[in-house]
């Protein structure tokens, strides 16, 4: 029997895909797994038997990613899922940033009482041809081939800053992308530019795009992560945080956290994660299968393989993927391993977690 801790609310549709081997505790030290939208984790003591937790939402930053690899808890995020519900808010924003609607909605409010309001409203429709340029240097293989033939695909970032009249932002909030959208960044762009971020308010440098504004170099900016230095600006659009809540979006990720908790909880298989390698030896159906969570160093591979040896367990199969400074080993075996063989892998210098999957 596995046991799950919500954070906070997830949408049901996922929830449900939980099998009877799984029980919903309010109590997070019983829980290997944690399932969170957006509640803060940084201050957060976690337990000894948590394996895993599962953010509904593409974005990580309430989550300390590094703390729980050391601890050999593995971190998923549901990339994709919530997409639509931002597109869907991004277009909404540029075409806010576009047409006083704003205004007008407010001018509507405003005359609400004057019986000429009819004749004084004007409407026009206009068609959105749009060419659009994309750029990410990480993209996969995978979402290259998925990318509209319609997408121009930029190499080199200052080519979006020199020809984009609408730029959006949609990249992690980490160090080496904080203030990325800053003071250089402005000047290299076309007058009257529109800035969209409906990714997170730290990417953008704010002292430097309210300088922007003044100077007019930035027409609008479009936020869904209003704060202090933004909120009341002139020449902010801000939105608070809507991006993803949409129905179907929640939906989505709830769906997919789940799927991907069970998949690591039943089978080790990692989908996914932010903080560990992916790694996929389909459905366990052998004897045994042992999961090795460990720092990504020389040897020790040798030392685990060597534990396995001197406890007559047969190796069928195995993987060991790494990413960074940590490593994930899924090892296939012939005969159930024993606790003994457990409390020797667990031993092992630099091994952090040691999971018995079957
Ligand atoms: C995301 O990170 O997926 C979006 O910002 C929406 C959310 O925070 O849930």
């Amino acid at each position: 029997m596995f046991q799950y801790h919500c954070l906070n609310p997830i949408a049901n549709v996922g929830l449900d895909l939980f099998s009877q081997e799984y029980k919903k505790t309010e109590n997070i030290n019983e829980a290997q797994a944690v399932l969170v939208r957006s509640a803060a984790m940084h201050d957060m003591e976690f337990p000894e038997g948590l394996c895993a937790v599962a953010r509904a939402g593409a974005g990580v930053n309430n989550i300390p990613l590094e703390k729980c690899a050391e601890q050999g808890i593995v971190v998923f995020n549901t990339p994709g899922a919530n997409a639509n519900g931002v597109k869907e808010l991004v277009f909404a924003g540029m075409l806010l940033a576009s047409r006083d609607i704003t205004g007008g909605i407010n001018w509507v409010l405003e005359n609400k009482e004057s019986e000429t309001i009819s004749k004084d409203v004007e409407k026009a429709a206009t068609h959105l041809g749009m060419e659009v340029y994309g750029y990410d240097p990480f993209i996969s293989v995978n979402a290259a081939w998925s990318l509209s033939r319609n997408v121009k695909h930029i190499s080199n970032v200052e080519d979006i800053y020199r020809e984009c009249d609408y730029i959006t932002i949609h990249v992690p909030l980490l160090e080496s992308t904080k203030k990325m959208l800053n003071k250089e960044a402005f000047a290299q762009m076309k007058e009257g530019v529109v800035i969209l971020n409906f990714a997170r308010d730290l990417l953008v440098d704010e002292e430097a795009i309210l300088a922007a504004i003044k100077e007019g170099k930035v027409k609008k900016y479009v936020s869904d992560f209003p704060n202090s230095a933004t909120a009341g600006q002139e020449g902010c659009i801000l939105i608070p945080h809507l991006g993803a809540s949409t129905e179907e979006s929640e939906d989505n990720c709830a769906v997919m956290a789940v799927q991907e908790v069970r998949d690591f909880l039943e089978n080790g298989n990692i989908r996914n994660s932010v903080n560990y390698p992916n790694c996929d030896m389909g459905v366990c159906s052998g004897a045994g299968r042992v999961a090795i969570l460990h720092k990504n160093v020389k040897g020790i591979i040798g030392k685990y393989t060597a534990v396995m040896g001197e406890n007559n367990i047969n190796i069928s199969d195995m993987t060991n993927k790494s990413r960074g400074d940590f490593a994930y080993s899924l090892l296939d075996i012939d005969s159930p391993v024993t606790e003994a063989a457990v409390e020797q892998l667990k031993k092992i210098d630099s091994v952090l977690k040691v999971r018995i999957v079957k």
